[in-house]
């Protein structure tokens, strides 16, 4: 017998080489290569020729849409990720940290769709039909039509698929997917890509929903090849801080909609909360008001909510000052330091700044750049901001005040939440703002502290 060939593939984008080199020459990462056998050119012909009927050149417009409504999975924050609900046939990447709620927001998906009468197939490949049974019963009466299969053989997992007619697919996860024909390992890219591949096709041709659950490396990223995030129609990244009970829910890709929507959930001991009204949780008790805090009026997606800014600015112990945000990007933050520096003389080189966001959110809107600003001039002042202001404005390079977009919304939330008073840019034209509310316009940074403190 012939011996069979085998070239190196790399675990995160997929480059395949013919020998071993440390450096992957695509992705340019170290140490991602990995031994493969090539599969038999006999097989592939054969899969050319199994596909051949479908693959006829015909206009775009005489192509059929499917009318299958879409399926509302009844979670309410997905459905607005997902853009009202699920495709039929697609596939979608659920991916986060180990802990983070990925089974438990899959098993209450699967128990909301049941509720509507329909039959859900959960595939659990790392975790005992007992063990989901224990989680499940923290969510609530484990309903009739939650089928738990407990399998890693994609063959098998598509022949119960045969058996009966479902509604939705879930596997978790899809690193334990093992296609027992094609070398490797389960986990590893060949596995993942067969694997995933033919649970596509037969999602497609039966229009069946499938939610892959996907485990992230340290890095961040969904483990397993970068391909794996093109052969999905969506991929969702489901994040939350250890020290948080919040748990953030974006789109990375979607194909059938925005990945602007952000879907907040708290984790409680009955399982994940959706998080209506985000202001409420994302500010702090009100009590005395205390420097370095000031409230942003974020935008995450379609829904505006209130967020608290804390800034500690203190003397440097060490020669080099530290900057650190935990939830701020770090060089938006250098980058309004100069400002503050360079437009408003605020020398603050020699000192440490720390940046927080309440709730440990993770919400990148530039008009937060203001209330950064606000908390940063009232910590190194130690001079508190009243409770009831708040901020909207990106601060450019000149020192300049941005307007920011949706404004309106913006003032509508902070009206709701109480607020008397609002920071916005004076170089726009201003809505008219909601009864209660006074708005002040800023063209410059070096105008803030006057209107502040
Ligand atoms: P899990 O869904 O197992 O996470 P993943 O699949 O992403 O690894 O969630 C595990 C955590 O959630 C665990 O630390 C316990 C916590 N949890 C609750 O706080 N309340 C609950 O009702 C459930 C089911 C889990
Ligand atoms: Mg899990």
């Amino acid at each position: 017998m012939a011996k069979q060939r085998s070239h190196y593939v790399c675990s995160d984008c997929g480059t395949t080489t013919s020998q071993w080199v440390g450096k992957c020459p695509g992705c340019k990462k170290w140490n991602t290569l990995s031994e493969e056998l090539i599969p038999d050119s006999g097989k592939r012909a054969h899969r050319h020729q199994s596909n051949s009927t479908s693959s006829k050149a015909k206009p775009l417009a005489t192509v059929e849409v499917s009318t299958i409504p879409r399926l509302i999975t009844g979670e309410t924050e997905l459905d607005r990720v997902l853009g009202s609900g699920v495709v039929p046939g697609s596939l979608i990447l659920l991916g986060g940290e180990p802990g983070v709620g990925k089974s438990t927001l899959m098993l209450q998906v699967a128990f909301s769709v049941s509720a509507t009468g329909h039959k859900i197939l959960y595939v659990s490949g790392e975790e005992s039909p007992e063990q989901v049974r224990m989680r499940a019963s923290r969510l609530g009466e484990v309903p009739e039509s939650l089928m738990i299969l407990p399998e890693t053989r994609v063959p098998l997992i598509l022949q119960a698929l045969e058996e009966d007619e479902y509604s939705l697919l879930v596997v978790d996860s899809v690193q334990t997917l093992d296609t027992p024909t094609i070398d490797g390992v389960p986990g590893s890219v060949s596995q993942i890509r067969e694997s995933v591949a033919s649970i596509t096709s037969v999602a497609k041709t039966r229009g069946l929903p499938v939610f892959l659950v996907g485990h992230i490396t340290k890095e961040g990223s969904i483990a397993g090849p970068k391909i794996l995030e093109h052969m999905v129609d969506v991929v969702l990244q489901f994040e939350g801080d250890w020290n948080h009970a919040f748990r953030l829910l974006r789109a990375a890709k979607n194909r059938f909609g925005t990945t602007s929507e952000l879907g907040i959930y708290e984790m409680l001991s009955g399982g994940l909360k959706a998080v209506e009204n985000p202001s409420d949780v994302l500010l702090t008790e009100a009590g005395e008001p205390s420097s370095g805090s000031a409230i942003a009026v974020s935008l995450e997606g379609a829904r505006p909510m209130l967020v608290e800014v804390q800034a500690l600015v203190s003397t440097a112990v060490y020669g080099t000052p530290q900057r650190s945000g935990t939830t701020f990007d770090l060089r938006r933050l250098n980058m309004l330091l100069a400002v503050l520096e360079k437009r408003c003389g605020f020398k603050l080189g020699s000192f440490d700044v720390f940046l927080n966001m309440a709730g440990g959110m993770k919400i990148v809107d530039p008009a937060n750049d203001l209330a950064v600003v606000a908390a940063i001039l009232s910590s190194s002042l130690d001079l508190p901001l009243d409770r009831d202001v708040c901020f909207a404005g990106e601060v450019g390079l000149s020192g300049e005040i941005r307007p920011v977009p949706r404004l309106e919304a913006r003032m509508a939330e902070a009206s709701r939440l109480g607020m008397k008073r609002m920071l916005v840019s004076g170089h726009s034209k201003l809505p008219k703002s909601p009864k209660g509310l006074e708005v002040i316009s800023v063209k410059r940074v070096s105008e803030v502290h006057s209107k502040i403190f």
